[in-house]
């Protein structure tokens, strides 16, 4: 077998990490590496953060400190919470490191003095009073497809449209707010079309194996026609591009984030050559959706046209994760974060990952719902794996002190257990070596499940009254089932895979041990045990529920957009208007209405009835004594038969909830407002 290096997207260091990335990409690579570990294959396990890009610098622009602080900041969280969840990097490291600038830099060089590059001059938009071209993100106008105002130059987020920056109406810069100029600007591109016939080839032909998803994302692109891609940028922020002509320009964050796995392999090893380009190692990139054509074109391409370097043999990416229906959104703050998860769910990793796995979006979008979580933990880890390890733990102490027993003739039904439980290796593996970890998964917790079957079917707790002889050999194969168990689900559950071979008192097991009904001799002694799973109650997952909803509230505040001002209106018209501040005296709901109750209101001229529209929003206990403020001199107009005699002022909330307008303090009823 070939030595296989397993690269990791590299997340934007803009943010702290959330379980679509640890879906998506992380969970599975770890998967991956560890399985290929423990069959003995050298492996590496490559990340890093990606600390370039606009985004970063914007965030930096907003918080008034610079995108190395920024970058500081969120890679030591990612690389933490990644630590925290046993993704077994060799090495996590970042595009701001001193050999990445080397090694991005050398890159572009080698491509350049190859005549690789297409050198081109363009109008792009120039901010005159900051003195720098600006990045499409920098620019805002009026969308030229909707109208709105704040259209970004790459995007309106109103509408979603793709745009350039030269189609804006009326655009500002960012920076300063100045009208930008069009200006003369020169950049290298990497001719992606010359490429075209080796891509066609390699991708279409040759790698018709290639996750479907992959393989379409690719299609398409190439379908529709490849064009020269800009590799640099007027930005100061990322590797200062090395040649010539490049001042005040750096390589475009896509050039230099891919580059980054192999910085990364340099800083870890001084072999790291072997591991790039050797052909007896095997490349993988484990990515989301979004980073296909990056992974399958751009970057192959750029390692085509330098010519020392492997191409990937398998790029199995995977689709997006939602979060309760909705796009997880770092900005709308609509995810579940990994250092968050931890606090309130210690020592829960596999509980995640376990949840994540088993609900991959692997083939299409899917989605996390805490209900979800809820299940899989309380009818799964709990349920199957949890409560058979757990008896055939507590019944070897209770039985036999923790002595393992000798098993002795086998029955009918031990041999068909048995003969299933050697099933299991072949069947993980093709689903492993194919990257269907949701499958594998299922097919590891299978070792759970036969185990849970057979320790009920055998009922060991009766049969030890009246055979106990036969109960030595139900438990050995319990115990049998369950050392299986920490080598079926390790790379899955590796924390509690851990703690279960502490329970057993045995080392790590070979892969190829897998299936094997001889893991534990007789007279082995096991350690006291604990539960390996805990229910997770309704009120720990309501509560959960209740903090997204919490933020659904705050983002529709966020969002809220006032209503369009209206017409003038005269002084005169508006003192017509004879506004009061009164006491609600009486109130009850309308019969046979949703919204409307009736109320009496003592306005300081009289006591009158007045019908409101708060009946949703309040009880009538609720605003019984309340002061509010009434205009008393609209005209009475019927509702539902009843004469209203003035309207009752409210504001409306972002969540459509009316609130009254009342004196910050008590007045007299009779006061006018004006
Ligand atoms: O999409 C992203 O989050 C990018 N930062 C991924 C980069 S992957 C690689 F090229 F470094
Ligand atoms: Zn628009």
């Amino acid at each position: 077998m070939k030595r296989t290096l397993i690269t990791t997207a590299l997340p934007y260091a803009n943010g702290p990490v959330h379980i679509g990335h640890l879906a998506g990409v992380y969970v599975p690579a770890d998967i991956y590496a560890r399985y290929m570990r423990m069959r003995g294959e050298e492996v590496l396990l490559v990340g890093g953060s990606d600390e370039h890009g606009v985004p970063i610098t914007l965030k930096a622009k907003n918080e008034g400190v610079t995108p190395q602080d920024i970058v500081d900041r969120y890679h030591g969280i990612i690389k933490k919470a990644f630590a925290d969840f046993g993704i077994t990097f060799d090495v996590y490291s970042r595009t701001t490191s001193d050999t990445h600038y080397q090694v991005s830099s050398n890159f572009f060089k080698t491509l350049y003095e190859k005549g690789e590059f297409i050198e081109k001059t363009s109008e792009q938009y120039y901010d005159p009073e900051a003195k720098q071209f600006l990045a499409d993100r920098y620019i805002t106008g009026i969308c030229p497809h909707c109208k709105s105002e704040g259209a970004y130059g790459d995007q309106c987020e109103a509408c979603g449209t793709s745009l350039n920056a030269t189609d804006l109406i009326d655009p500002k810069s960012t920076i300063s707010g100045a009208k930008p100029e069009l200006k003369e600007t020169k950049h290298w591109y990497l001719p992606l079309d010359k490429y075209e016939p080796f891509l066609k080839q390699w991708i279409l032909e040759d790698h018709k194996e290639w996750k479907p998803n992959v393989y379409g994302q690719c299609k398409s692109w190439i379908d529709m026609g490849l064009q020269p891609r800009a590799v640099s940028r007027d930005l100061d922020w990322g590797v200062p591009v090395p040649i010539e002509g490049g001042e005040g320009k750096v390589l475009y964050v896509w050039f230099d984030a891919p580059i980054g796995y192999i910085s990364a392999t340099k800083e870890l090893t001084p072999e790291w050559e072997k591991w790039w380009k050797d052909d007896d190692t095997r490349m993988l990139h484990f990515i989301g959706k979004d980073n296909i054509v990056f992974h399958c074109i751009v970057f192959p391409t750029m390692l085509k046209a330098h010519g020392d370097y492997n191409l990937p043999e398998n790029v199995p990416a995977n689709e997006f994760l939602n979060l309760e229906g909705d796009k997880i959104s770092t900005s709308r703050n609509w995810a579940v974060w990994l250092h968050e998860y931890l606090e309130e769910f210690p020592g829960k990793q596999d509980v995640l990952r376990y949840v994540l796995t088993a609900n991959a979006p692997e083939t299409k979008d899917n989605d996390f719902t805490w209900k979800d979580f809820q299940a899989r933990n309380n009818n799964e880890l709990v349920a199957i794996l949890g409560n058979f390890v757990n008896r055939a733990l507590v019944l070897t102490h209770k039985y036999y002190g923790g002595e393992v027993p000798a098993a002795g003739e086998l029955t009918d039904t031990d041999k068909a257990t048995l003969a299933e439980l050697a099933t299991t290796k072949e069947k993980l593996q093709k689903a492993l070596d194919t990257y269907h970890f949701r499958e594998a998964l299922f097919e590891a917790m299978n070792v759970a499940r036969i185990g849970n079957k057979y320790i009920a079917d055998e009922e060991p707790w009766k049969v030890v009254k009246t055979d106990p002889e036969r109960v030595k050999t139900i438990m050995n194969i319990c115990l049998q089932i369950t050392a299986n168990c920490t080598i079926a689900l390790e790379s899955f559950l590796p924390f509690s895979m851990e703690k279960l071979r502490g329970y057993l008192n045995v080392d790590a097991l070979a892969w190829e041990d897998l299936g094997k009904a001889d893991l534990i001799p007789a007279g082995h002694t096991i350690n006291k045990a604990d539960l390996l799973f805990e229910k997770i109650e309704d009120a720990t997952i309501e509560a959960q529920v209740q903090k997204l909803l919490d933020t659904k509230a705050a983002n529709e505040v966020d969002s809220y957009e006032a209503a369009p001002a209206k017409d003038n209106c005269s002084f005169d018209d508006f003192m017509k208007m004879d506004i009061r501040v009164g006491t609600i005296l009486e109130a009850e709901k309308v019969a046979k209405t949703k919204k409307l109750m009736k109320l009496l209101v003592d306005t300081g001229i009289d006591k009158r009835t007045v019908v409101s529209g708060i009946a949703e929003h309040y009880t009538a206990e609720e605003v019984i004594g309340k002061q509010v403020s009434i205009l008393v001199n609209l005209e009475p107009r019927k509702l539902r038969g009843i004469e209203s005699q003035g309207m009752i002022l409210m504001a409306e909330n972002a969540d459509g909830k009316l609130e009254f307008i009342n004196p910050e303090n008590e007045v007299v009823n009779g006061s006018s407002v004006s």
